[in-house]
């Protein structure tokens, strides 16, 4: 299956490349993201920190950055391998499983995004999947409103690491809050959205007037409401400096509270494009956000029309956080919904800034996925019937006394040779018990051998469906089975 996957990325133009299994750990903590670090296999060997790959995305970003910033641009790579996290094990999850996917690398824009989609969805169908679902968003939003929230780098990664479980996973918006709102050091001070957001005027002001300016205010504002700042063990220029610095560290409570229930709202008006992508830029204009994401999504997936490839199901989510912390713009995931839940077979998009982050000479834009090869093996056995139990043995050979052994055997060998799957009676007790055994076993065809065969060359051929006997020489047996396979 690795092999037809790969051969058909080699339609496009993708070439292999190979990774080491074993990787610095180092490279997967800049870009991989909270929950994909809890997840490694790492261990020190020789004060080298390292791990198991989880993933090949940074590994060969990192061949690339390392020996291939040479070649000209774009760059197509397929590979597959093992890769190993730390997870609980259950249906489609596993801690060793196998992925198989491509890198792109420098190329941007709606025709490199589309060829994307089209990579992922044509190799399922070229491997007989359909009936599945993809979902597209673009990180592109979420990241604008952060940027404008001013939150933190830090509060960022946290508040990216929680979309999965916001959107899929029925968090609760106000736990998630208060959770990355202690993370960020405010634990306890959370307060409502309206009188935290109090704080960030308040912080604003301070920086404009300057520490001198700032203080001599603050100290004349306190005297002139007659509130003591002598007695204390604290000198008054040290109370009035410690408000003020209180004043300048902004309480994230309000714009934490802002970004989760803008996440909350996008995944609310996710569905088909047709009627999301309206809805999502009301939304997006909204909150003043540039709508470019939209355009982008709208684009990729008018040239992936192109393409005549048909997923049974296109939703578009821009709550989509897809759990690693490099994706920068178009993302998507591509899903079976079978009896037991749904499988999700593929996950990639597009991620602008690892290589620079990487040690890359410049910003190189680049986008990828891969799917879990197992799920894809799952979801094709869980679409077709199960096949019909197949016996064992296309034949039993029966002796039918101990001294009629050596023959069966012989019978067996020379049948053998011919490709037929043959089970031996071992216990010689005559042809009543060899039919049952037959029956028993589903062995849909019995050659007997007694004495009077043994003599002759020959065997009597029953088949047990058709309950039909005959007597025919050895030699012609394997012909028949053969023929009835
Ligand atoms: P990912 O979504 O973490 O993305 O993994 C890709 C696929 O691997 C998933 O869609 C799923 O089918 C499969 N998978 C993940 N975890 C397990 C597991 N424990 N057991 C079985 N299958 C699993 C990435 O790894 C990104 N590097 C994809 C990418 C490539 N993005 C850009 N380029």
């Amino acid at each position: 299956m690795a092999a037809d996957l790969r051969r058909f990325f080699e339609l496009y133009a993708y070439q292999g490349v190979d990774t080491p299994v074993l990787e610095n750990l180092d490279l997967f903590l800049r870009k991989s993201g909270d929950e994909m670090i809890a997840r490694m296999y790492s261990f020190t060997h020789w004060n080298r920190k390292l791990c198991l790959r989880p993933e090949f995305t940074a590994s060969v970003m990192r061949a690339y950055v390392n020996g291939m910033q040479e070649r000209p641009l774009p760059l197509r790579l397929h590979y597959a391998g093992p890769t190993f996290r730390y997870e609980k094990p259950q249906r489609g999850r596993s801690r060793q499983f196998t992925q198989v996917g491509v890198e792109t690398i420098g190329a941007s824009g709606a025709l490199a995004d589309a060829e994307l989609l089209q990579l992922a969805c044509g190799a399922l169908e070229s491997v007989g999947l359909r009936g599945y679902r993809l979902v597209v968003g673009h990180l592109g939003a979420v990241l604008q409103l952060l940027e404008q929230l001013g939150i933190s780098p830090h509060g960022q990664t946290l508040i990216l690491g929680t979309l999965e479980h916001l959107a899929r996973r029925g968090a609760e918006p106000k736990a998630v809050t208060e959770r990355i709102v202690a993370l960020l050091g405010h634990g306890g001070e959370t307060r409502d959205a309206a009188s935290a957001g109090d704080a960030a005027p308040l912080g604003d002001l301070v920086a404009r007037l300057g520490a001198e300016e700032a203080t001599r205010l603050a100290q004349g504002l306190l005297t002139l409401g007659g509130l003591p700042l002598d007695g204390g063990s604290r000198s008054a220029e040290e109370i009035v400096g410690r408000l003020l610095e209180k004043a300048r560290r902004v309480d994230p409570a309000r714009p934490v509270a802002t970004a989760i229930e803008f996440i909350g709202r996008l995944h609310r008006l996710g569905g088909p494009p047709e009627s999301a992508l309206p809805e999502l830029r009301s939304l997006m204009e909204e909150y003043r956000l540039d709508t470019a994401p939209l355009d982008e999504i709208r684009r990729a997936l008018e040239v992936f029309a192109c393409y005549g490839t048909q997923p049974d199901e296109v939703v578009i989510d821009l709550s989509l956080g897809r759990g690693l912390r490099y994706y920068t713009g178009l993302v998507f995931e591509i899903y079976q919904d079978g009896a037991e839940g749904p499988l999700q077979l593929c996950g990639g998009g597009r991620y602008d800034d690892l290589v620079r982050s990487l040690g890359g000479r410049e910003s190189i834009p680049a986008c990828g996925f891969s799917f879990g090869l197992e799920r894809v093996d799952l979801a094709l056995s869980e679409a077709k019937p199960p096949p019909p139990d197949r016996p064992a043995a296309d034949v039993l050979v029966a002796p039918l006394d101990e001294a009629d052994v050596p023959a069966a055997i012989g019978a067996a060998e020379a049948l053998r040779r011919e490709g037929v799957r043959v089970e031996l009676e071992v216990r010689p007790r005559g042809v009543r018990a060899a039919l049952r055994r037959a029956d028993r076993a589903g062995i849909p065809s019995v050659a007997l051998l007694g004495e009077r065969e043994r003599a002759q060359g020959e065997v009597v051929f029953r088949q047990m469906g058709a309950r039909t006997e005959e007597r025919m020489p050895l030699a012609q047996l394997a012909v028949r089975l053969r023929a009835e396979r």
